[in-house]
């Protein structure tokens, strides 16, 4: 079963969409149920993640942890936001079936995805910049 704050999550989910100025993205599929994930980060020159928003195409727990990733890297800085572990979202999202343990774990690669993606960025705007 899944908790109540879960299900509340998954009815009205807070970060669903894309993000005004958003210059990191990063998405991951599961390959073996075809679910996406994708999130947009807004991030301060300074590395700071200023906002995060998310559209998941998946099951339940696949988009509340993506939800709940959403809230745990808002306003931490890039190197911080990488420490957030899989037990971290399970945390927030309370009570979830054993069987879907393995969906939350995308929550914590698709921030490191979207973190490769704006260091990515980064490197290219400072060849540029040469
Ligand atoms: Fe695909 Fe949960 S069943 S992520």
């Amino acid at each position: 079963m899944y908790s109540e704050q879960a299900m509340e999550r998954f009815k009205n989910p807070k970060n669903a969409g894309t993000l005004k100025g958003a210059n990191a993205k990063g998405e991951i599929g599961n390959a073996a149920c075809g679910d996406i994930m994708k999130m947009y980060l807004r991030v301060s020159d300074a590395g700071i993640i200023e906002d995060a928003k998310f559209k998941t195409f998946g099951c339940v727990a696949a988009i509340v942890s993506t939800d709940i990733a959403c809230d745990l890297v808002r306003g931490k800085s890039i190197d911080r936001a990488l420490k957030i572990t899989n037990k971290d979202v399970l945390n927030v999202m309370g009570d979830v079936p054993p069987q879907k343990i393995h969906c939350s774990v995308m929550a914590s690669e698709v921030i490191a995805a979207a973190v490769e993606d704006y260091r990515k960025q980064q490197k290219k705007q400072a060849k540029k910049g040469k």
